[in-house]
């Protein structure tokens, strides 16, 4: 049995994707685009075992069980029905990003795992297959099949709903500093968060209009290096999506006190010249677009406002990796 291992990194999207408008294909509402991340990632294993009787997954050495399990045996059963594969499959995957807080380990997941077992099934699937396919376990996963800047078009059935790149190599000074406010894992998942705030809040049809209306400002914010530009966009777009959320019935929040001190933080050095913006998703945790020229002032600012707080610092990653393991 030959098994594969995949490396997947995560992305934070600049604008986000927020809604499904098909929950089975995972069509999103909205276009997204977004930046990958060096930091965090996630490695994969997969081989298919004649012997099992029903899938092995382990995330991080634990035995993983009940709602993750059956997301993963369910986006399987989709590589299986692909490659006309009947065998059960180990899956062992190692998260090197905190799990379930905000910081998109559901992206680096399935991207990792639509690569192993992929290849682990006997398919070679080209990027915006692997990108279709990851898609199905995470929506957010199809863009982490590719490095850099990449976008998802939110298309209108399974073949049109694929991420692409838009530039995978960069060589302009942009990091995301990411503040750790919180990484344990959040009450409610990303999947219902979206599902709640598209089906009660007044505001939702109005955030899918302006986020997508967003879409070729961003792209040309991109090409032109324009990280205020970026910044700028995100941020509005970030608290936008929040928005829906603190307007959902009944209202839900994944910002707390200490995000709300960052963002305010950001604001308060852009008055002082500096190109600083903050950009959160289902999580607590702010990421901070900003040039790495201002790494020290930023942070100093950061460890005064909130004593002992970690930051991580984040840079452009890379597209999936996939490598051959030894035979089992
Ligand atoms: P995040 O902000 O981390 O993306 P989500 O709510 O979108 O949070 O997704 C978290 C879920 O993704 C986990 O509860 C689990 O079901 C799944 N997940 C995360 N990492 C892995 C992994 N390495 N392998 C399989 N499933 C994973
Ligand atoms: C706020 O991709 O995690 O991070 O498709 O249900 O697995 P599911 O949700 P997920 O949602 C990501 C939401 C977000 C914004 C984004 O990444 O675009
Ligand atoms: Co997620």
């Amino acid at each position: 049995m030959t098994h594969f291992t995949a490396r997947a990194h995560t992305n934070i999207a600049l604008l986000k994707y927020w809604g499904k408008a098909d929950t089975t294909l995972m069509l999103p509402t909205t276009t997204s685009i977004s930046l990958t991340l060096d930091e965090f990632y996630t490695d994969t294993t997969v081989w298919f075992d004649a012997a099992l009787v029903a899938d092995d997954v382990m995330l991080d050495d634990e035995v993983m069980t009940g709602k993750g399990y059956d997301k993963v045996t369910r986006f399987l059963d989709l590589v299986r029905d692909m490659a006309g594969e009947t065998r059960y499959a180990h899956v062992h995957s190692a998260n090197h990003v905190p799990t379930a807080a905000g910081l998109a380990s559901s992206a680096s997941a399935f991207a990792a795992l639509a690569g192993a077992a992929s290849r682990a099934a006997g398919l070679a699937l080209s990027p915006a297959e692997l990108s279709r396919l990851a898609r199905r376990g995470s929506g957010s996963a199809s863009r982490s099949i590719f490095g850099g800047f990449a976008q998802w078009d939110r298309g209108h059935d399974d073949l049109t709903s694929v991420a692409k790149p838009l530039v995978e190599t960069i060589d302009w000074p942009i990091q995301l500093l990411t503040v750790i406010i919180n990484d344990q894992p959040k009450k409610i998942d990303s999947r219902g968060g979206m599902q709640h705030a598209k089906a009660t809040s007044p505001f939702y049809d109005d955030w899918v209009n302006r986020s997508n209306a967003l879409v070729p400002v961003m792209q040309t914010a991109i090409a032109n290096h324009d990280i205020d530009q970026i910044g700028q966009l995100a941020e509005a777009n970030a608290l936008q999506m929040h928005a829906t959320n603190a307007t959902a019935q009944p209202a839900f929040n994944y910002l707390t006190d200490s995000s709300w001190q960052v963002i305010n933080l950001a604001t308060r050095l852009r008055e002082q010249g500096i190109s600083v913006y903050a950009t959160m998703d289902a999580g607590p945790n702010v990421k901070l677009i900003s040039r790495p020229a201002d790494t020290e002032v930023i942070t100093a600012a950061l460890a005064e406002a909130i004593p002992g707080v970690v930051v991580r610092t984040a840079t452009p990653g890379p597209s999936i990796k996939i490598v051959e393991g030894d035979q089992i």
